[in-house]
C-alpha cells in the first residue's frame, strides 16, 4: 500500500504536468484505476501534531466530515483512544448517529442542534436520540501521522 500512495502522488503531479492533453489523461486514468485507494474514494492524511488539545479539528474524507480531538489530560481515558507518545486522540466520523447532522463542539462534547443529541469528548453518546457513539473511520497511524480510508495494524488502546 505504501508503495501505491507514492505511485499515486507521482501520477498525480504527472497529471499537472500533462495539463491540456487528454491523450494523456485517457492514460492516467488507466494508470489510476488498479489503485485501491482510489477505487474505495480516496484517503485523507491528517497530521496530529497539528493539532491543539481540548480544540477538535474537522478533516474531510470521502465527503464526510471526521472530528481528531487530542484530548486534555483532564478528559476521562477510554478504549478507544488512539495512544501516540504521551497523547491521546479521539478520531470519530462527524455524522449524528441519529439522522447524519454534523454536531458541534462546545464545553467538551459534541451537541447535535437537530434534536437536541449529545457526545462526550470520548465521542459516545450521552444524551438525546443517538442510538450509539459516533463512528470511527478506518484509518492506520504511520508514526505521528494518520491516514484516513486505509486501514492498518490495530492501534493502541489503554
Ligand atoms: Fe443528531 Fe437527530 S440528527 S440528534
Amino acid at each position: 500500500k505504501e508503495t501505491n500512495r507514492r505511485d499515486f502522488i507521482g501520477y498525480s503531479f504527472a497529471a499537472v504536468a500533462a495539463v491540456g492533453g487528454a491523450a494523456s489523461l485517457v492514460g492516467m486514468k488507466q494508470a489510476w484505476d488498479p489503485l485501491p485507494s482510489v477505487l474505495a474514494g480516496g484517503f485523507t492524511t491528517v497530521d496530529l501534531a497539528s493539532i491543539k488539545a481540548g480544540e477538535p479539528e474537522t478533516f474531510v474524507w470521502r465527503g464526510k466530515p471526521v472530528f481528531v480531538l487530542k484530548k486534555t489530560a483532564e478528559m476521562e481515558k477510554s478504549e478507544r483512544d488512539l495512544i501516540v507518545g504521551a497523547d491521546r486522540y479521539i478520531i470519530a466520523i462527524g455524522l449524528c448517529t441519529h439522522l447524519g447532522c454534523i454536531p458541534a463542539w462546545s464545553k467538551n462534547m459534541w451537541k447535535c442542534a437537530c434534536h437536541g443529541g449529545e457526545y462526550d469528548a470520548n465521542a459516545k453518546n450521552t444524551f438525546g436520540p443517538p442510538p450509539r457513539p459516533l463512528d470511527v473511520p478506518p484509518f492506520k497511524i504511520d508514526g505521528s501521522t494518520i491516514v484516513l480510508g486505509e486501514t492498518g495494524p490495530e492501534y493502541n488502546t489503554i
